[in-house]
């Protein structure tokens, strides 16, 4: 296929000004685990370096005895770990620890909440926001522990200023406990205090699917059943589990990426026009095309799931064990690494068309893209070239590496014969744009302390991604297999997931075939 590179328009990029953060104090429960030192503290810094913290202060909490300065320390070492921080200068540093402050206690204990309160006071008599923000990095155990106990000690009260959590998935394993946990938030909180964070949802090039859907007029009119053939979603990763086999084991591809970041994935490529760019005209849109898929029997189950897991392989030149080999998988363990599954959406514009997602770890390459097959067009009429028959067209939204769109289409070759070759069209946001996106969780924890709510997870939106995800893990687990599918790490998973497509005439692209398309 030869390739044509789209010249973006040469883009003199204004820098508008950055947003700012509203005065807070940002609370983070579980302080010293590996979420804030690998994402909270990198975002916050960057953040703040950026200008857009103003009045922000950071209380750490967690169970180690700890003072202010071991917690600097703790957070400084990180920071110096981050790919997100290139270097900490000792200016950027002051600036930064300035605001740490670290308190001590167990969650699921009254006391550490009274303390909390009386500490969030001492800050404000220093002249800190009484707005509060309650970042759960916790596991989700601890969750409900800390919801009750800060409504206990008066902490989700708002007037005159105000009190928002952010809460990291999972919410909840199954539709049951995701209602426990909506309920038990709700009897404490408003829903327009609470975030629920899928940081997919802060990553630039997703949140482009809607600006590329809804912002042009040129694509809008073919996003249906009438041009539409099928859609595939993935997302490929080259790593293992690492040192969350323990999460994992629990969890399992399902339930760590298919039933949250692949079904937001698919909520924004299916979804109808917002009538606004607002948190509920966005979020409305997005739950209605989760209730337009209907729920799978165990019989769709067995015929529209795969599941797998991998055996050892070579990944970039490198052994890598089984999954079965890993620490912490227990030898009875029937937990996938790879998970596939066809839904359709039964609405007006999707009725018919497959919607194929895939994911798994230690698969050939790391990938996530949106490819939109396109239908073959009515007639062939260059049927009778050497070429017979051309290639439909296809969309391709890549969110990751490489991120850009790019659009196939048939062209005449140079040459008295009439003859067809399938060409390309690349555009490359980093050769567009030329700067880098912020990192997911930098944008989100800004919004979250601007009040934006759009790019978060609403509870009823949380709920429905389990009514589709429980019935699967329900049949999977009657069909009670002690052994399950594997395929070759570094592969392109297990031929079963081929089979998927291939009943209906469609095929997977290969992890390969999606051209860096920045080079
Ligand atoms: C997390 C999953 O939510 O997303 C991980 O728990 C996965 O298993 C990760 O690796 C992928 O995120 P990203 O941003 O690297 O695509």
């Amino acid at each position: 296929m030869s390739a044509i590179l789209v010249e973006p328009t040469p883009t003199k990029l204004e820098q508008p000004a950055l947003p700012k953060a509203e005065p807070c104090v940002v609370v983070i429960f579980g302080a010293t685990g590996d979420l804030t030192k690998r994402k909270l503290m990198p975002a916050l810094c960057r953040l703040t370096d950026e200008g857009c913290l103003e009045s922000v202060r950071i209380l750490g909490i967690g169970r180690s005895e700890m003072t202010d300065d071991a917690f600097k320390t703790l957070v400084r070492e990180a920071l110096e770990k981050s790919d997100r921080i290139e270097h900490l200068d000792d200016e950027q540093w002051r600036e930064f620890s300035g605001r740490l402050r670290y308190m001590s206690g167990e969650l699921d204990d009254d006391e550490t909440y009274r303390k909390l309160a009386a500490r969030l006071e001492e800050l404000a008599s220093e002249g800190a926001s009484q707005n509060h923000l309650f970042y759960f990095a916790t596991p989700p155990s601890l969750f409900f522990e800390i919801v009750r106990r800060l409504g206990k000690a008066g902490l989700a009260e708002e007037g005159g200023h105000w009190s928002r959590i952010v809460v990291e998935k999972p919410f909840g394993r199954d539709l049951e406990s995701a209602r426990e946990l909506n309920a038990t938030i709700t009897e404490v909180f408003k829903e327009n205090q609470v975030y629920r964070i899928d940081h997919y949802l802060g990553k630039d090039t997703v949140q482009n699917i809607l600006v590329f859907r809804f912002g042009n007029s040129m694509f809008e009119p073919i996003w249906n059943r009438n041009y539409v053939d099928y859609v595939e979603i993935t997302a490929a990763e080259t790593g293992g589990v690492g040192g969350r086999a323990g999460y994992y084991e629990e969890a399992g591809a399902l339930r760590d990426m298919v039933a949250n970041h692949l079904l937001q994935l698919l909520t924004l490529t299916a979804m109808e026009p917002p009538v606004a760019f607002d948190a509920d005209s966005v979020r409305e849109e997005k739950v209605q095309v989760l209730r337009s898929i209907r729920r799978m029997n165990p019989d769709q189950v067995a015929r529209r799931t795969v599941r797998a897991r991998y055996g050892p392989g070579e990944i970039d030149g490198e052994k890598v064990k089984a999954y079965k080999e890993e620490a912490a998988v227990k030898p009875e363990s029937v937990t996938e690494t790879y998970a596939a599954v066809k839904f359709y959406i039964s609405n007006w514009r999707w009725s018919g068309v497959p919607f194929y997602l895939r994911t798994g770890k230690r698969l050939g390459r790391d990938l996530t893209e949106i490819v939109i097959h396109l239908k073959r067009t009515p007639q062939a009429l260059f049927a009778r070239t050497p070429d017979d028959q051309m290639d439909p067209n296809i969309v391709t939204l890549r969110l990751q590496p490489n991120e850009g769109i790019t659009v196939t289409f048939g062209a005449k070759r140079p040459g008295f014969e009439m003859r067809t070759s399938t060409v390309q069209m690349d555009f490359c946001y980093q050769r567009a744009f030329g700067v880098e996106s912020p990192a997911a969780y930098e944008m989100l924890l800004l919004d979250v302390m601007r009040g934006d709510a759009t790019l978060f997870i609403r509870a009823d939106e949380a709920e429905a991604q389990w009514r589709l995800i429980t019935p699967i893990e329900q049949a999977w687990n009657n069909e009670g297999r002690r052994e399950l599918p594997t395929y070759a790490a570094g592969s392109d998973g297990p031929s079963e997931a081929d089979e998927l497509l291939k009943r209906s005439g469609h095929r997977w692209r290969s992890l390969a075939e999606s051209r860096a398309g920045c080079d």
